[in-house]
């Protein structure tokens, strides 16, 4: 037995690797605030994370008005489009049916987005606009069919009049199936119009008509982000000007706000998607809204009259920019703006007569060089004439380093912008040797938003090892919080049969969503962000990859919380002990909340079958006297939460 024990006890003394590991944070020293919109979220729809994502419509090209107006659907039958005396203006295209009474029926199929999740005993709600031609009733037979051809839910629509009429109609799924479609069949003899052939679960985020996905707006709203960046990315941009994502297109009635190609349909000709589309069904009205209800400052990015300088040189002269300028002003009426004033209205007539209280606003996304700057320049001068109080957010190009950066940041210092937007995708390894990378950053300039990045693997899987690098990196800008003000990984979501990047902090298919080990890290940060930082220190210096450790540590006055963030990218465990300087008395056996994110295998990926394979666990541990002692496993990332008596 004796034996046994010695054996057991070298075991465990080898398991530890190198000497004793110290570090101290000191109470006492409380350094910067933390913003409290520091960790965000950024939306693009790229990845069909809008169309077929977020957005719950399930009908894909629901108004015909893709360049071939039948994609995603299958017309049997007599089926023409048509666009003479349309229902809506913007979307003029529709079908026309024309059932001889020979057929068994006319009709349409359509394919959704990688086809239509179901689930049994789920509601539906379908609709559409339709007319009769002449006049008199006709009967439609809706069904919700299954990847067997069986048809799991049906109903009936009587079409009547020679008027353009919405019908609507709900319906239920008998079971559940990943793979369904929507087919609806003409069995009147007679001709019919119809259009905007509309399928929505019944149940939404917080069942809203034309709403969101509830489980994928669950996943952020879990997430506590404190600022929503959207709608892009490249798409703010256009390949083309002509195709840029243009915001007043995206607010009014549904029906008639017009289609957009989306860029990325055909970016990666190794991930080719002709039938990706924008129907700013998910628009900025939708996006405001979102923000509101997961708690999130809202941060649009607006056009800067630069198409995407990547795919083109096409710019508007900087003398004809007043109608870019006036998009810019006229986003800020629209979310803040009195009910009396234009744009204000519209967001009323809406349903938000209340101001969204936008704060930021960003111009333009991944611009660079002298082009990009001299259009920042009036627009500027017109925001901040009119809206001095909204904070600015300039760009420092697509990369961290490099030539547009070293150009542009000194421009942004001298243009005196609020915050500059920096974008890295990089290495795991890049991640971790770039953790100190804003300890020496001038603090005397704008702020720092890290509006787009992520670890990228060589596999470029959301894997552990990029989540674990993003985690030591991201105690870089905790520790820099009085200079980083704002950080957003990207992208956000990503549908498993659509993908055209990768990374992807939330994956998803029809029906069930998967939230990475990224997203996870993401989440530990949100919740636990705190509201000052306090320095934590080994042997004095800020710890930041010796040993492959990684630390920082923030005091949440709310909570009276110290919560020390710890990672170890190392291959080998660590027992570190974590002194407390400054304490009022002692914490001995005090409770410490430890969430530990951890897997033996450093490519773990969480997947549609296997979600759960690396996620956060809760446990605790007993404080010593004045500190504790964190047995901190190899490719981990830990949060230690310990309760603080305040001074009497
Ligand atoms: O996040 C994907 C893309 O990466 C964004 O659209 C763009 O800003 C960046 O290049």
């Amino acid at each position: 037995m004796k034996k046994l024990v010695i054996v057991l006890l070298l075991g465990i003394s080898c398991f530890y690797a190198g000497s004793q590991i110290a570090f101290e944070v000191d109470l006492q020293k409380s350094g910067a605030e933390i913003q409290p919109d520091m960790y965000g979220v950024f939306f693009e729809d790229i990845n069909f994370g809008a169309d077929g994502g977020l957005y719950a419509e399930l009908i894909k090209n629901r108004s015909f008005e893709f360049d071939q107006p039948f994609v995603g659907w299958t017309p049997f039958g007599d089926v023409s489009v048509k666009s003479e005396n349309p229902c809506f203006e913007r979307n003029p295209h529709y079908v026309q049916m024309n059932e001889s009474g020979l057929r068994r029926g006319t009709g349409l199929e359509n394919e959704g987005f990688r086809r239509i999740g179901f689930k049994q005993n789920a509601g539906y709600n379908f609709s559409f606009y339709g007319r009769s031609n002449d006049g008199g009733e006709k009967k439609f037979r809706i069904e919700l069919v299954n990847s067997q051809e069986e048809i799991i839910g049906k109903t009936d629509i009587l079409v009547q009049g020679k008027e353009w009429k919405k019908y609507s109609v709900s319906l239920k799924a008998g079971v559940t199936d990943a793979k369904g479609k929507l087919r609806l069949v003409l069995e009147t003899p007679g001709i019919v119009d119809i259009d905007h052939i509309s399928l929505f679960p019944a149940e939404t985020w917080k069942n809203r008509e034309n709403g969101l996905r509830k489980d994928l707006l669950e996943a952020l709203y879990d997430l506590n982000p404190g600022v929503f960046r959207f709608p892009g990315g490249c798409i703010i941009e256009g390949n083309t000007l002509e195709t840029r994502y243009q915001w007043k297109n995206s607010v009014g009635p549904v029906e008639n706000r017009p289609l957009n190609e989306n860029r990325w349909n055909y970016t990666f000709k190794h991930r080719f998607f002709p039938d990706y589309y924008q129907t700013y069904g998910l628009g900025f009205y939708e996006f405001f809204l979102l923000s509101e209800d997961i708690g999130a400052e809202p941060l649009p990015v607006v056009s800067c009259g630069l198409a995407c300088q990547y795919e083109s040189t096409e710019c508007v002269a900087v003398g004809d920019l007043q109608p870019y300028i006036d998009d810019a002003l006229d986003l800020i009426e629209f979310a803040n703006g009195p009910v009396d004033s234009k744009w204000g209205k519209i967001r009323a007539e809406m349903g938000h007569p209340e101001p969204f209280n936008l704060k930021y606003i960003a111009i333009g996304n991944e611009q660079w060089g002298e082009s990009y700057v001299e259009r920042l320049v009036p627009f500027m001068e017109a925001l901040r004439k009119k809206y001095p109080e909204i904070k600015i957010i300039g760009t420092a190009g697509p990369a961290p380093d490099g030539e547009h950066f070293n150009y542009l940041w000194p421009k942004m210092k001298e243009l005196k912008v609020d915050l500059v937007d920096e974008h890295y995708y990089r290495s795991p390894e890049w991640f971790l040797e770039n953790a100190e990378r804003y300890d020496s950053y001038d603090r005397n300039g704008p702020k720092v938003f890290a509006g787009e990045y992520a670890a990228h693997h060589r596999s470029r899987n959301n894997n552990a090892v990029s989540a674990i690098s993003e985690a030591a990196f991201m105690t870089g800008l905790e520790r820099n919080a009085d200079i980083v003000h704002l950080a957003t990984y990207a992208p956000l979501f990503a549908h498993v049969d659509a993908w055209q990047w990768k990374p992807d902090m939330i994956w998803f298919d029809n029906l069930s969503v998967v939230r990475t080990p990224n997203y996870y890290v993401q989440q530990m940060y949100a919740q636990n962000a705190g509201t000052h930082v306090l320095p934590i220190k080994q042997e004095g210096k800020n710890i930041a990859g010796k040993d492959g450790l990684y630390a920082s540590s923030v005091m949440d006055d709310a909570t009276s919380e110290l919560i020390v963030k710890v990672v170890n990218s190392s291959t080998e465990a660590k027992k570190i002990n974590i002194s407390i300087k400054g304490l009022q008395q002692s914490v001995h056996n005090q409770r410490i909340a430890v969430i530990e994110l951890h897997t033996l295998v450093p490519e773990a990926v969480n997947t549609i079958d296997n979600p759960n394979n690396v996620v956060p666990v809760h446990s605790f541990i007993l404080a010593e006297e004045a500190g504790f002692t964190l047995e901190a496993q190899a490719n981990a990332f830990y949060v230690c939460k310990l309760k603080i008596q305040k001074e009497k």
